[in-house]
């Protein structure tokens, strides 16, 4: 088939072609979004998954139905070594310049635009990567303390007054949210639980691995009452049919019922490896109907193309020890594994391997499903590094 017109999107936030089985979410967060403007109660809403299920897109396209919808949003992503601080402010300035042009709102956005003034200027002595525009003189006594938790619950209620009085509400989309830091974490829930307190429109809508549900519930025991945690995991088996088919036949093109059969099978439903798949079973196949054997061919070179890709960026993040740790992993399977086989197949003391996962942990490499289990963040990743890390000499 003709690769300038290939449909399918393997990427890293690239919007697929279509984006199946995601419906219930988005009503999830429409619904939530629609009663916080009209000040009701809703929880903010977090989704949690692994890499490459799709959470990214997923978050664009909630931001961009709310937009649509006349929603004032902002969006960031949380790298690795920065603050929350910092990587709001620009965002919130952003917002705030255009609430500002609302006539109804304009006092009350400027007002915010000073508490913002306040915050920036005293909290940049303990985060100095904040750096933010600075349109108005602060307010004395108006956000400025400081103090992270206290600033960010004075900064937000000024921003959610705004919104309020533009009859809009004002919604973070937060990628990578399992990178903040705990005290960081911690701030932004004390702020949106006293902007829901007093019923004001501001909400999260977040994404994150997995140790995000846990580091919440540390951060603030009340976490678990204040947002929903949605699972985002692989698609149902018809929604991964609608994923491979539709994009295709939008362009004249079917599959036979054994093709797409084992289209499900060999990507897991997984949607990274969905468009993967996708992409190359189409330029395998001479014509349509795609067959069995245009998917066999398309494995070899999907393999390869995840292993030069989505699997070879992890890898090289990782340290010789970080390798050696998971190629031990690898050594009994997917897993999840206890961390005492890990260490038996390694020859060491569980304890001494504990800072080594932890590294992996926050880098996002493994997650723990349960007490002393570990797992893999991304499926196939244990086939992948026993083809990297073949045999057996990489435990010298
Ligand atoms: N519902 C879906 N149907 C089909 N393909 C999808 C779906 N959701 C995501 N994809 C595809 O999966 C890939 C990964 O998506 P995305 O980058 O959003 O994942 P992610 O969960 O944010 O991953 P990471 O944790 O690595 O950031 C993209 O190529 C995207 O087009
Ligand atoms: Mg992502």
């Amino acid at each position: 088939m003709d690769p300038i017109l290939n449909p399918y999107a393997p990427g890293a936030g690239t919007p697929p072609p279509e984006l199946a089985g995601r419906d219930e979410l988005l009503s999830l967060v429409h619904i939530a979004v629609e009663r916080i403007r009209r000040g009701l109660s809703a929880k903010s809403v977090l989704m949690v998954g692994l890499r490459g299920v799709g959470k990214t897109v997923l978050l664009d396209r909630m931001r961009h139905e709310a937009e649509a919808s006349g929603i004032h949003t902002l969006r960031v992503e949380a790298p690795e070594n920065r603050s929350l601080p910092a990587i709001l402010a620009p965002q919130l300035r952003q917002s705030l310049l255009r609430l500002s042009r609302n006539e109804q709102a304009k006092a009350l956005a400027q007002r915010a635009l000073r508490a913002l003034t306040g915050f920036a200027q005293s909290l940049k002595i303990k985060y100095d990567d904040i750096e933010v525009g600075l349109d108005l003189e602060a307010e004395p006594g108006l956000a400025d303390n400081g103090d992270l938790e206290h600033d960010l619950q004075a900064l937000l209620q000024t921003v959610g007054e705004a919104a309020q009085k533009a009859g809009t509400a004002l919604v973070l989309f937060v990628d990578e949210l399992q990178y903040v830091e705990e005290d960081q974490l911690e701030a932004l829930i004390t702020a949106l639980h006293r902007t829901a307190q007093g019923s004001l429109p501001v909400a999260l809508v977040g994404a994150g691995l997995p140790q995000l549900r846990g580091k919440m519930g540390r951060a603030k025991s009340y976490a678990e009452r204040l947002f929903e945690f949605p699972d985002i995991g692989p698609l149902s088996p018809e929604a991964a049919r609608r994923a491979f088919s539709k994009p295709a036949e939008d362009l004249g093109v079917h599959f036979t019922d054994e093709a797409l059969e084992r289209l499900i099978g060999e990507s897991q439903c997984y949607p990274y490896f969905v468009q993967e798949w996708g992409k190359h079973v189409w330029d395998a196949a001479d014509d349509s109907p795609i067959a069995l054997e245009d998917v066999v061919a398309a494995s070899k070179s999907a393999v390869a193309a995840l292993d030069q890709s989505f699997f070879r960026v992890r890898f090289d993040r990782l340290t010789p020890n970080e390798k050696r740790y998971l190629r031990a992993m690898a050594q009994r399977g997917p897993g999840p594994h206890r961390s005492g086989v890990i260490a038996e197949v390694l020859g060491r003391e569980v304890t001494s391997l504990g800072p080594t996962r932890g590294k992996l942990i926050s880098k996002g490499m493994i997650w723990s499903p349960n007490h002393g289990d570990t797992a893999f963040t991304v499926p196939l990743f244990d086939e992948f590094l026993i083809r990297v890390m073949p045999g057996d000499s990489w435990l010298e």
